[in-house]
C-alpha cells in the first residue's frame, strides 16, 4: 500500500489522454517564438517592482550581483527543466513530468506547491499593477480613498512624495485578477500574436529606460556599490545580496512556462533547451543594466516602501512626458505575465483533478468555451484574497520560496533519473551530471535560507495543508492508486 506514493504515469498513457482532448496542438514554434514566450512570462513586478525593494532593504546598488546570482540559480534549474521537457515533450508543467518519473507523492508536492509559484504569483503581480495604476492616476490628479487602495498592512510611496499607509483593501488589484481570470474563461485563442505584441512593448520599456537613463546616472549613487552589514543577516553586505537574490529571484520566474509549450514547438529537442535558456539570457542581462541604470539614478535607499521604483527612477531623466507612456506600457506588460500565471494555475489544478487527487470540480469544463471556468472561478477568489491583503513584498517572498522548492525537486528528479533510467530517450541532456543539478539544489537552497524566516512557516505550513489533503482526498481517489491497489 505504501507504495502507491511511488507509482509512475507511464509516458505512453500521457500521450494518449493529450491526444484524447483533441489536444493535439499545432507544431508551429520556433526557437525565437519560444524565446519570445518565455520573456513575455518573465519580465513583470519582479523587475519593476521587487528591483527597488530588494535595493533599499537588502542589496543597495549590488542588486546587480544580485540578479546575477539569481541568474545562476535559474540557469542550473533550466537545464534541468529543458532535459525533462526534452524527455516528455508534450504539454505539461513539473507536475506532469514528476508525475511521469518520480512518482504520484512526489508529483503531488510539486502540483501543490506550484500555487504558491502560480496563483500567489499572479497576486504578486496584481499588487504591483495597482501600484502603478495609482502612480498613473496620481499624474492626472486623480486620488482614489486610501482604504480602497492598500492593504492594511501596507505602506505605500508615491512619486509626489504622497505616503498611504493602512487602507483596507486592495480593489484595483482584485479587478485585474478578475479582469483576466473572466478572460481567461472565455479561451485563450490567438494569443500568441497579443504575446509578441506585448513582449516588444516590454523589451522596448526596458531598452528605453536604459538607455535614456544611463546619461542620468549619478556616480554618488554608487558610494557605496556593497553598503555595510548592519548586523542583521539580510541587510546589506554579501549576505543582504544573497537576499536580494532571493528576493529578484521572482523575476525569472516564468521561465518554465516556455516547457509548458512543448507539445507545439516545431524541433521540441533542439528548441526547447534554447527557448528556456535563451529567454533567462536575454532577461539577465536587460535586468543587470536596469538594476544598475535605477540605482544610478535615485539613491537606493529611496526605494524603501516604493512599489513602482521604476516611475519614481525615470523621474530623474526629465522626461516628464514619456512617464505615462511607460507606465502604460509597464501595465500593459503585467498583463501577460498574470495571464501565463493565472492560466498555468488552472491547467495543473485541472491536470491534477483528472488524475483523481483533486476533486472533479476542477476539470469541470465550460460548455462554451471548453474551458476550465470552475478552477478559473475558483482561483479568481483565492488570488483576490492575497492580492487584496497582502504587501507585494509578503507576497514576492512566498512565491519565491515556494518556487525555489520546486526548482530543487526537479534539479533532483533529474539526477534520480540518470541513475534510475539512464537510457530512456532524451533528445537534450543536461551538462555535467551530477554536477548541474546539484548546483542547483545548493543554489536554490542557498536562496531559500536567505529569504526571511517566516517565509519558511508559511512554506511549511502550506505542505503540511497539502499533505493533509493528499492523504485525506488524493490518495484515496487517485485513478492511477485505484489501479495499482486493483492489481495487488
Ligand atoms: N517573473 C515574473 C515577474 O517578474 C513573475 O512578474
Amino acid at each position: 500500500m505504501a507504495n502507491q506514493l511511488w507509482i509512475r504515469k507511464p509516458l505512453a498513457r500521457l500521450q494518449e489522454e493529450s491526444s484524447d482532448e483533441g489536444n493535439q496542438l499545432k507544431r508551429s514554434l520556433g526557437a525565437s517564438s519560444l524565446v519570445a514566450l518565455g520573456i513575455g512570462a518573465i519580465i513583470g513586478a519582479g523587475l519593476f517592482s521587487l528591483t527597488g525593494i530588494a535595493a533599499a532593504e537588502h542589496a543597495g546598488p549590488a542588486v546587480t550581483i544580485s540578479f546575477v546570482l539569481a541568474a545562476v540559480g535559474c540557469a542550473f534549474a533550466g537545464l534541468c527543466y529543458a532535459e525533462f521537457a526534452s524527455m516528455i515533450p508534450i504539454a505539461g508543467s513539473a507536475y506532469t513530468y514528476s508525475y511521469t518519473t518520480m512518482g504520484e507523492f512526489v508529483a503531488w508536492i510539486i502540483g501543490w506547491d506550484l500555487v504558491l509559484e502560480y496563483a500567489l504569483g499572479a497576486a504578486t503581480v496584481a499588487v504591483s499593477w495597482s501600484r502603478y495604476l495609482l502612480e498613473f492616476l496620481n499624474g492626472f490628479g486623480i486620488h482614489l480613498p486610501v482604504e480602497l487602495v492598500c492593504s492594511p498592512f501596507e505602506k505605500v510611496k508615491l512619486s509626489d512624495g504622497t505616503i498611504i499607509e493602512g487602507g483596507v483593501i486592495n480593489l484595483p488589484a482584485i479587478l485585474i485578477v478578475w479582469l483576466l481570470s473572466l478572460l481567461l474563461i472565455r479561451g485563450t485563442q490567438g494569443s500568441a500574436l497579443m504575446n509578441n505584441i506585448l513582449v516588444v512593448v516590454k523589451v522596448a520599456v526596458v531598452l528605453v529606460f536604459i538607455a535614456l537613463g544611463w546619461s542620468h546616472i549619478d556616480p554618488a549613487n554608487y558610494t557605496p556599490y556593497i553598503p555595510a552589514n548592519t548586523g542583521e543577516y539580510e541587510h546589506f553586505g554579501w549576505t543582504g545580496i544573497a537576499t536580494g537574490a532571493a528576493v529578484v529571484f521572482f523575476a525569472f520566474i516564468g521561465f518554465d512556462a516556455v516547457s509548458t509549450a512543448a507539445q507545439e514547438a516545431k524541433n521540441p529537442q533542439r528548441d526547447m533547451p534554447i527557448g528556456i535558456l535563451g529567454s533567462l539570457a536575454v532577461c539577465t542581462i536587460l535586468y543587470v543594466l536596469f538594476a544598475h541604470v535605477m540605482t544610478g539614478l535615485v539613491n537606493y535607499k529611496l526605494f524603501a516602501n516604493d512599489a513602482k521604483p521604476a516611475a519614481t527612477a525615470f523621474a530623474q531623466t526629465g522626461y516628464d512626458f514619456l512617464q505615462n507612456g511607460l507606465i502604460v506600457a509597464i501595465l500593459a506588460g503585467y498583463t501577460s505575465v498574470m495571464l501565463v500565471m493565472l492560466l498555468g494555475q488552472s491547467r495543473v489544478f485541472y491536470t491534477m483533478s483528472k488524475d483523481g487527487l483533486l476533486p472533479k470540480f476542477f476539470s469541470e469544463v465550460h460548455h462554451k468555451f471548453s474551458t476550465p471556468w470552475k478552477t478559473n472561478i475558483f482561483f479568481m477568489l483565492f488570488v483576490s484574497v492575497f492580492a487584496g491583503f497582502v504587501p507585494v513584498s509578503d507576497l514576492g517572498h512566498m512565491v519565491s520560496i515556494g518556487t525555489l522548492f520546486a526548482f530543487c525537486l526537479v534539479c533532483a528528479g533529474v539526477w534520480m533519473l540518470r541513475r534510475k533510467m539512464p537510457d530512456a530517450p532524451r533528445s537534450f541532456k543536461a551538462p555535467l551530471v551530477p554536477f548541474v543539478p546539484l548546483a542547483g539544489i545548493v543554489v536554490c537552497l542557498y536562496l531559500m535560507y536567505s529569504l526571511p524566516i517566516e517565509s519558511w512557516y508559511r512554506l511549511a505550513i502550506w505542505l503540511g495543508i497539502g499533505l493533509a489533503i493528499y492523504f485525506g482526498y488524493g490518495k484515496k481517489n487517485s485513478l492511477m492508486g485505484k489501479e495499482y491497489n486493483q492489481n495487488q
